[in-house]
């Protein structure tokens, strides 16, 4: 019986530790390739560009144009972001953080990068911690897909 008991509680610490280190895992975008999950990619499927447009020049605008012909601000140039390598406009001048990150911008990696900025490129010179909430953000790049020659598929 007793040691039944100690196998459960085995059992239950190993699990945690692993919870723990796959937690761990998530790192910055220079190691790691974030993934979407299922229900998020639904959401975003569904979610107004309208929408995230509004929450945009709400949250966003006072340091980045969005607009085709647009420029820099604060913050670089949005247009065309999705299919950009990170921290690669010419005329802005970036951290090494996001200079280095080596990524390129696909919707995975922004819906990572704008849950938590401080996580996704440690460093950034951007000063906005990010979204936590999941329709707010997939309503957001429902939109930022859209600024774009080209707009990538919904996933
Ligand atoms: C206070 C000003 C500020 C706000 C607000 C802000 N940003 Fe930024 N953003 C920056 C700066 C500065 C950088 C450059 C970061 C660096 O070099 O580390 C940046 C970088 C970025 C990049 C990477 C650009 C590239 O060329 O690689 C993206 C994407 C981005 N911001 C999206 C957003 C979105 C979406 C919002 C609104 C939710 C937002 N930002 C809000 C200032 C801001």
């Amino acid at each position: 019986m007793k040691s039944g008991l100690n196998y459960a509680v085995a059992v239950v610490l190993l699990v945690t530790a692993s919870l723990a280190w796959s937690a761990e895992e998530e790192g910055t975008l220079a190691e790691y390739q974030p993934v979407m999950s299922e229900e998020f990619k639904e959401m975003l499927r569904n979610a107004s560009p309208d929408a995230g447009k509004e929450s945009f020049m709400r949250k966003c605008s006072s340091c980045h144009d969005h607009k085709q012909k647009g420029g820099h601000g604060k913050g670089p140039h949005l247009w065309n972001i999705i299919g950009r390598k990170a921290g690669s406009m010419p005329g802005f001048t970036y951290s090494d953080a996001m200079r280095n990150s080596g990524h390129t911008w696909t919707l995975d990696t922004l819906n990572y990068y704008l849950t938590k900025t401080d996580r996704a490129v440690p460093g950034r010179i951007m000063n906005f911690r990010g979204i936590r909430k999941d329709s707010d953000r997939a309503e957001l790049l429902a939109f930022m897909r859209m600024i774009n020659d080209n707009p990538p598929p919904l996933p």
